[in-house]
């Protein structure tokens, strides 16, 4: 069974305990309510290191306050159970599920549940607030500045800068070597690889290749939200993906054509696009024509839940 460490204290002294003996290790940061696109995580830790934490975090910070923060799906002892099906022999050495991430240990006993602490302020200005008590606990932010820009961050301002700030305290309290990240997450990923090396972190990115569903659904923590019906229409997403992408890597130019290709399924399957976009892999920028290596990423709503999908285009 894995090791279950719930404070920063102990969790940087193992760390530290287990770099002394010479082992390197892997970080799989996720939010919890696992899934087999985690485990490939999991898995691919496997073959970069000694030993692997998986955290479990709802990071507050990462969430505006109209968004869905209070109903993200968790059940840790659930995720135990996953986890240990999912990897009889050898899973995860240690799961940090922290309670004090953002304690600052001043008279701060109080703030226990991530829940209770943050959100931005309207606007996403970048005043924090604690929800509890309306007093601030923190106020470092890291930014990556262009590539935080387009895709998510134009609907969701804050999103990006609450993901570096938490990676940022989870590399610092675990001191990994390795830090496992999923490509369904495209632009995520990569803010972290510039993060990790426009500040010189000593941590190797790995990326992992997206999980679906045998139907081509990009598996998602959220998907539980979504009504049999609407996980159908939501199909539409991959699919349409999918098609583009075949569609370009056989000759098809104009991002315009295929950007209006599945603009149109999602619509016409009763989602709400948020954007569709084929950019640069690397700086994310948005490209006309294709004539490179790019990647297709997709952001729609179906009913209450907000699906981000994305597929390389390989030329
Ligand atoms: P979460 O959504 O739980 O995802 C944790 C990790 O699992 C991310 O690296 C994500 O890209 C990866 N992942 C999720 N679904 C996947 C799938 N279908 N296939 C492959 N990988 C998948 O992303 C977060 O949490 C948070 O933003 C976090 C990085 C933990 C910071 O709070």
């Amino acid at each position: 069974d894995p090791l279950i460490i719930r404070d920063k204290a102990t969790m940087r002294r193992w760390s530290r305990s287990m770099r002394a003996q010479s082992k390197t290790i892997s970080l799989v940061p996720t939010m919890g309510y696992l899934h087999q696109g985690h485990f490939s995580l999991i898995t691919q830790a496997h073959t970069h290191s000694d030993l692997t934490v998986l955290s479990i975090y709802i990071n507050p910070a990462q969430f505006a306050p109209s968004e869905d923060l209070s109903t993200y799906p968790s059940d840790f002892h659930a995720d135990l159970d996953k986890l240990k099906k999912a990897f009889p022999r050898r899973g995860v050495d240690v799961v940090f599920y922290p309670y004090d991430l953002y304690d600052y240990g001043e008279g701060g006993r109080r703030r226990r549940r991530s829940s209770d602490c943050f959100n931005s302020g309207s606007g996403g200005n970048g005043v924090v607030s604690c929800v509890e008590d309306g007093k601030s606990g923190h106020e470092t932010w890291v930014r990556v500045e262009g590539l935080e820009r387009g895709l998510c961050g134009k609907s969701r301002p804050i999103f990006f800068r609450g993901v570096a700030t938490v990676v940022v305290k989870l590399f610092n309290v675990v001191e990994p070597d390795v830090a496992v990240l999923g490509k369904k997450d495209y632009q995520q990923w990569r803010i972290i690889c510039r993060m990790v090396r426009d500040l010189d972190f000593p941590v190797t990115v790995i990326a992992s290749e997206i999980v679906r569903e045998s139907d081509g659904l990009a598996l998602s923590s959220r998907n539980v939200y979504l009504s049999p019906e609407e996980r159908k229409k939501a199909l539409s997403i991959s699919s349409s993906l999918s098609r583009a992408k075949l569609a370009a890597e056989n000759g098809q130019q104009s991002c315009r054509e295929l950007k209006i290709s599945v603009v149109q399924s999602i619509i016409e399957a009763g989602g709400k696009v948020d954007y569709a976009e084929i950019v640069d892999q690397d700086t994310l920028e948005v490209v006309d024509v294709v004539d490179r290596s790019l990647v297709f990423c997709v952001a729609a709503w179906f009913g209450k839940v907000r699906l981000i999908d994305n597929m390389e285009i390989d030329v």
